[in-house]
């Protein structure tokens, strides 16, 4: 009996496998699959015949007509697969659903510091400035001597400075740029030095590293009224055309007269709001002419404190983006959430 049940089931197994190769598309397939696996179909008709089989041959038998059915499937598969291949091949079959929703691609793009750090240039090359890098560990030299701060100045204290070494320091403000490009190129010259610098500060409005633009032009008979036109017309081109722009009297060790550049309020147009503290105003930019010591450092007749004028500006590149995407909180640019950086 168990013998006879074998044979049959292998019977089974080979006409089903010429049916399915023969069947003409997957419609047929499927019908010729379900004549053998179906519910009444042989196959399974057959496995409704071991309960009546002497209890020794029941494994066996059921053994051979579970190999059959996993036979008929892999051939069923194999079958489904040619006629898929063979219609995709044809161009009858349609490859694509243009209805299935797309697979989003996750695309990087610039933080807001890079996007203003950027900008920033863009707007001072239109004008013709080049720009110029230089080290993050500076000398004592570079960052606070060659600008007019010698040792014990009280202006070292406006910038509360890391120091790596003896008279090595990580730069306060990226002006150490301007003293060494002076000191490799003559006048005329017209530059922005964009970098990081560091100060030992950190609360809620400051961190100890930050981004700065420092810019400087230096010509014979360069004056303060070109330092303004040039400012307002940054001003104006980074906020937006509306943007009214004012300037006080300051004071830097490296400039003289010194000014701060306020632009009315981003956030409340002037009329007075909790970011400007009710004053319509917010301090973008420190600037001035340079001080004719300054030159006097640099040691080189190009740079004849009677011969040439100059003027320098400054500002904080962290500050400048927060202001121009209304970010109200400084960490929020340095904590790397997604879900915040995404929006710009
Ligand atoms: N170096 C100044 C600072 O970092 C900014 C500045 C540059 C001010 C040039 C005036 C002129 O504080």
């Amino acid at each position: 009996m168990t013998d006879a049940l074998t044979v049959r089931s292998r019977d089974l197994a080979q006409q089903a496998m010429d049916a399915m190769k023969a069947a003409s598309g997957e419609a047929e397939l499927a019908q010729v699959k379900s004549q053998y696996l179906g519910r009444s179909g042989s196959v399974t008709s057959m496995l409704k015949e071991i309960p009546k089989l002497p209890p020794d041959e029941r494994r066996s038998a059921g053994t051979s007509i579970n190999e059959t059915k996993k036979h008929i499937e892999a051939v069923f598969a194999e079958c489904r697969d040619a006629l898929r291949g063979a219609a995709l091949s044809q161009g009858s079959a349609d490859p694509v659903d243009v209805t299935l929703a797309g697979r989003a691609t996750w695309r990087g793009h610039s933080h807001p510091v890079t996007l203003a750090w950027d900008s920033i240039c863009d707007i001072f090359s239109s004008m013709g400035y080049d720009i110029r890098e230089g080290p993050e560990v500076e000398t004592d030299w570079h960052c606070f001597e060659a600008l007019n701060m010698p040792q014990g100045h009280p202006a070292r204290e406006m910038q509360d400075t890391f120091y790596v070494a003896d008279g090595v320091v990580l730069r306060t403000h990226t002006s150490p740029v301007q003293v060494r490009t002076m000191l490799h190129e003559a006048p005329p010259l017209r530059m922005i030095c964009p970098g990081v610098v560091y100060r030992r500060d950190n609360d809620l409005t400051h961190t100890p590293m930050f981004h700065q633009v420092e810019g400087l032009v230096v010509d014979q008979g360069t004056t303060m009224a070109e330092l303004k036109g040039t400012l307002a017309e940054f001003c104006r081109a980074f906020f937006g055309s509306e943007t009214q722009v004012r300037f006080r009297p300051s004071y830097f060790p490296f400039t003289e007269p010194s000014a701060e550049v306020d632009i009315s309020c981003v956030f409340c147009s002037g009329d007075g709001c909790r970011v400007c503290q009710s004053t319509g105003w917010l301090e973008v930019l420190g600037a001035g002419m340079v001080d004719p010591a300054v030159f006097a450092s640099l040691g080189r007749p190009e740079y004849d404190p009677e011969g040439v004028q100059g003027f320098a500006f400054g500002m904080g590149i962290d500050r400048l983006a927060m202001l121009r995407y209304r970010i109200d909180d400084l960490r929020l640019l340095f904590e790397n959430d997604v879900r915040m950086l995404e929006q710009f």
